[in-house]
């Protein structure tokens, strides 16, 4: 059958979604729960750059609802072709570069897929839009999955950010989040494309590549490695288990209004130093036999990130008031659930530490950790 008379007799829940970066963290994990749920086919574009892992979709190998596609979400003829096949119902759009710190040492690669990745997908959205019939444009949607950074930075008794706040970016990932956010938003408003945008704070859970805090401490520790806070780990973050995060999605994607912002947060504002030892106080608990017993005598302050925004917290009363989203997980039996899943899965983490993880580990953390150039001091064990 013709891919578009195909597309007329299916439901909304078994239509096509077209989903960017499926192949990295929140991605793979959005990926897994939406096929565990049969809501229809996903079609994965993934670069497969050094974040992405097909490792985190090896449970769905061989799957008739995973085509998943090597490629990059700025090849415009590649994303055509995709869209032309599969006449999405949805794109869901996670691929991005993601790193604070990668940003700081090499700011390029975000403008490239972030800003001009996420413009090439729009205007792709944007031609496939004036293909569709009334019935169909009305039941299409563009998600656009961002980020708490947009907003800037907090001091201890700021409210938390909601939709209205400015944004003030400060790292480069941040800027060119925000740049992403305000293209989509004036797609919405120039060319009517029917689309939303999520700003979620830090997500944690399995299948997080360890250059982002907690599976680098859970690895580092587990090692016997020092454990890099950055300056005194009074920085607060807003922590949402990951499978939160790609509840509220599908919410948004199924029940959202078109052209709005929904904040998406875990409502668990969090210092960083104590996030490393409640992990210590994890591994010390669930590897009794460790000879790095207690785990918190690894802590070391090292030198800090330059620019490091001090404080993040969603409130996220709109998606909870409007669209009945709640998170799920506590922090405390998240955590444990995520220290479990990364004890449980030593083969995936030696896949990702291998190779150019060590390069990486080397270029951000040499220079912090040299006594010549940083303060490095023992934490006091909580
Ligand atoms: P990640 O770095 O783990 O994964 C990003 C994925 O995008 C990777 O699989 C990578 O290969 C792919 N990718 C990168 N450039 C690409 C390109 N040009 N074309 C196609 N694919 C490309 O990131 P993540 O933590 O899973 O974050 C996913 C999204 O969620 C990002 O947009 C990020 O800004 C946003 N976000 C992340 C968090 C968080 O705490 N991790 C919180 C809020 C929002
Ligand atoms: O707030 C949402 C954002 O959360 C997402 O948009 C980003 O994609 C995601 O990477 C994350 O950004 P952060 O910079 O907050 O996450 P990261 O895990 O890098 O750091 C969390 C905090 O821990 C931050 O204050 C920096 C600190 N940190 C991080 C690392 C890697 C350390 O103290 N030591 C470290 O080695």
């Amino acid at each position: 059958m013709p891919a578009r008379e195909l597309y007329k007799t299916m439901t909304n829940e078994t239509k096509t979604i077209l989903v960017t970066g499926g192949a990295g963290f929140i991605g793979s994990n959005f990926v897994l729960h939406w096929i565990a749920q049969q809501k229809g086919k996903v079609v994965n574009l993934d670069l497969l750059t050094y974040a992405g892992n097909l490792g985190n979709l090896v449970s769905l190998a061989g799957h008739p609802d995973h085509i998943f596609v090597q490629g990059d979400i700025g090849d415009r003829a590649l994303v055509d072709r995709l869209i032309a096949e599969h006449l999405p119902s949805a794109i869901v759009h996670f691929a991005a570069e993601s790193h604070v710190d990668r940003s700081i040492l090499g700011p390029e690669a975000f403008l490239r897929t972030n800003i001009y990745g996420t413009f090439h997908l729009l205007e792709a959205a944007r031609a496939y839009l004036a293909t569709l019939t009334a019935e169909e444009k009305d039941a299409f949607r563009f998600l656009h999955v961002s980020t708490d950074e947009v907003y800037g930075t907090l001091e201890p008794n700021d409210p938390a950010f909601h939709e209205d706040t400015p944004f003030a970016p400060n790292s480069p990932y941040a800027a060119s989040k925000a740049a992403s956010d305000h293209l989509v938003r004036a797609w919405v408003h120039t060319y009517k494309l029917p689309a939303l945008i999520t700003n979620c704070s830090n997500n944690y859970g399995p299948l997080q590549f360890p250059e982002k805090l907690l599976p680098l401490m859970i690895n580092n520790a587990l090692a016997g490695k020092p454990l890099p806070v950055y300056g005194d780990g009074q920085q607060v973050r807003d922590w949402l288990f990951v499978l939160d995060h790609c509840r509220a999605i599908e919410t948004v994607l199924e029940r959202g209004r078109i052209g709005e912002t929904y904040n998406v947060g875990g409502g668990n504002q969090q210092a960083n130093l104590d996030v490393v030892n409640m992990v210590c106080a994890l591994l010390d608990e669930l590897v009794p036999d460790s000879p790095y017993k207690p785990h918190s005598q690894l802590i070391r302050f090292v030198q800090d990130r330059p620019g490091h925004d001090r404080r993040y917290a969603i409130d996220a009363r709109k998606l909870e008031g409007e669209l009945g989203w709640h998170a799920q997980e506590t922090f405390a039996t998240g955590l444990r659930k995520t220290v479990e899943w990364y004890l449980n899965n030593k083969a995936w983490m030696d896949e990702v530490t291998s190779g150019a993880y060590q390069n990486w580990m080397r270029a951000n953390y040499g220079e912090r950790s040299d006594e010549t150039k940083a303060s490095v001091t023992t934490a006091g064990v909580k």
